[in-house]
């Protein structure tokens, strides 16, 4: 097929590797890695610690370049940090004494957005995270949960491409991760972004994915991807209690299993 033909995948590596090197060590964090991401995907990625997800991650997002192979973001190589993505990290990471509004606007301050833009839109993520009411809260007055909605606000504010989420709800207790999966279920159908989703939670991996990457200890590779045959949009315990999501679930489990990874 031309070039032209085929569709532009969102995330684009091939045959990455990457390596670090210091005076004393070598440690190969990826070997192999060959991932297309489609427009609209939801991938998630799951395996055991020290594997290489958040690399994989950052060199997506141009923060850790290959030693070897490509990374294209929509057919653009990725030559160093880009700003057409959204970071959400595991925590939180926000700034103590700015609230709710300004934790998200930093985003547009730093990349220099319209601010009448910006206040708009942030609106709209305040409102469809069910934030409305705390725009003026610090952090310290929002709830574990709250602060990664901020968190993901800022990191959807600039309408990114692709949303990178590395282990976003790890630090959350078990009934505010079941919301925020809830949630982002419903943002990530209703918003037709590309998320690329690391994890260590398999019924995370599986309720919420689209395709689920399972990778070996290190040296990182990909070992199995399984497209969950579900609806985009699904509710949490109904989705639960399907086979598909049963026959996923226990084909990753037993691959983590395997590898020793499961929490
Ligand atoms: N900047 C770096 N310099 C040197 N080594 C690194 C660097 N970043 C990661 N590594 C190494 O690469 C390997 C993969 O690390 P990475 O953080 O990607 O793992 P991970 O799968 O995200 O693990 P976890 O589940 O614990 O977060 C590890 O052995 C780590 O020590
Ligand atoms: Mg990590």
């Amino acid at each position: 097929m031309s070039a032209v033909a085929q569709k532009t995948a969102a995330v684009a590596v091939d045959d990455v590797d990457i390596t670090f090197a210091s005076k004393r060590s070598k440690v190969t964090a990826l070997q192999d890695i060959n991932l297309h991401v489609e427009q609209g995907e939801f991938v998630t990625i799951a395996g055991p610690s020290g594997c290489g997800k958040s690399t994989l991650l950052k060199a997506v997002a141009g923060l850790t370049l290959p030693s070897a192979g490509s990374v294209q973001l929509r057919g653009e190589q990725v030559k160093g940090p880009r700003q057409d993505i959204g970071y959400v990290f595991q925590r939180a990471a926000l700034l103590e004494w700015r609230s709710v509004r300004g934790n998200i606007l930093l985003q547009a301050e730093m990349r220099g957005m319209d601010s009448t833009a910006a206040r708009k839109r942030a609106d709209e993520l305040i409102e469809m995270t069910g934030l409305t009411g705390f725009e003026k809260a610090l952090p310290h007055e929002l709830s574990g949960g709250m602060q990664q909605r901020v968190s993901l606000c800022r990191a959807l504010l600039h309408k990114p491409s692709v949303l990178l989420m590395d282990e976003p709800f790890g630090a959350l207790d078990a009934l505010t991760r079941e919301r925020m999966n809830i949630e982002l279920n419903r943002i990530w159908a209703e918003t037709g972004t590309t998320v690329m989703l690391v994890t260590h939670s398999v019924a995370e991996a599986v309720y919420l994915a689209s395709r689920v990457i399972v990778m070996s200890p290190r040296p990182g590779r990909i070992i199995e991807e399984h497209t969950v045959d579900l609806p985009k949009r699904r509710g949490y315990a109904e989705t639960l209690e399907t086979p598909e999501f049963h026959r996923v679930s226990a084909r990753v489990r037993e691959l983590l299993g395997a590898s020793g990874a499961e929490e």
